[in-house]
């Protein structure tokens, strides 16, 4: 069992997947985390995420045998490391390098105790359009720019960083910007998506929208 879920920045797609990952004993893999890991070890060596040799060169130089490691680093958080991943994901040679891997894990799950899993849960701006076009279940999640700004201007004072609503609307439009209008794989929601409009939910209530959908059509 595969569920995918797309859509764009601060919408609420993580929290959804934690929650359908731990609900079905499923495992978890938060793919914009890759690409942060790209656009993080392209700043580290100094380089621009925007340089193609230099995002794909970090990108197949990444260890999937040491991959959940690379993920926990909590650096990559960072907005500046976000807006570093959006620049390398838009780079085709960058998402080649990181397909077999999330293929790998969408065919092969396992928990992260090691133990084999019956079914993955992947979050990300293409999963259910190029990565798993399969999958047995495709979330688009969704929300007004106005609610995803508010939730991660909230997200960013909680965690004691200085800014304001204006800036982190507009980082969020402009990430949303590039990661629909790139050529490559960009956000879009597959045909066959069920869409999740959280504006005016809460975490509990997607969580049960989500259930009802997968109860109604894949059980
Ligand atoms: O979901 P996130 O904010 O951690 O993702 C960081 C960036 O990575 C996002 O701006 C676009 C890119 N991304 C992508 O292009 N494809 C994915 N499957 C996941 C993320």
């Amino acid at each position: 069992m595969i569920i995918a879920i797309d859509g764009p920045a601060a919408a609420g797609k993580g929290t959804l997947a934690q929650s359908l990952a731990k609900h079905f004993n499923y495992a978890f893999l938060d793919t914009g985390r890759l690409y942060r890991a790209v656009g993080y070890a392209v700043l580290q060596a100094k380089e621009d995420p925007c340089d193609e040799n230099a995002a794909t060169r970090q990108a197949r130089t990444l260890d999937p045998q040491n991959i959940n490691k690379i993920l926990s680093n909590p650096a990559l958080r960072e907005e500046e490391t976000g807006k570093a991943a959006s620049k390398v994901a838009a780079i085709p040679s960058v998402r080649a390098a990181l397909l077999d891997l999330q293929r790998n894990f969408a065919q092969n799950p396992y928990l992260e105790n090691g133990q084999p899993a019956h079914g993955a849960v992947l979050d990300g701006r293409d999963i259910g359009t190029v990565v798993c076009p399969k999958a047995d279940v495709k979330f688009f999640v969704t929300a007004s720019d106005e609610v995803r700004a508010n939730r991660r201007y909230k997200e960013l004072i909680e965690a004691g960083k200085t800014t304001d609503y204006a800036t982190v609307l507009k980082d969020i439009q402009e990430r949303d910007k590039r990661d629909s209008q790139r050529a490559a794989a960009p956000l879009r929601p597959a045909d066959d998506a069920f869409i999740l409009d959280t504006s005016s939910l809460n975490a509990l209530q997607v969580f049960q929208s989500a259930l009802d959908y997968i109860a109604l059509n894949h059980e």
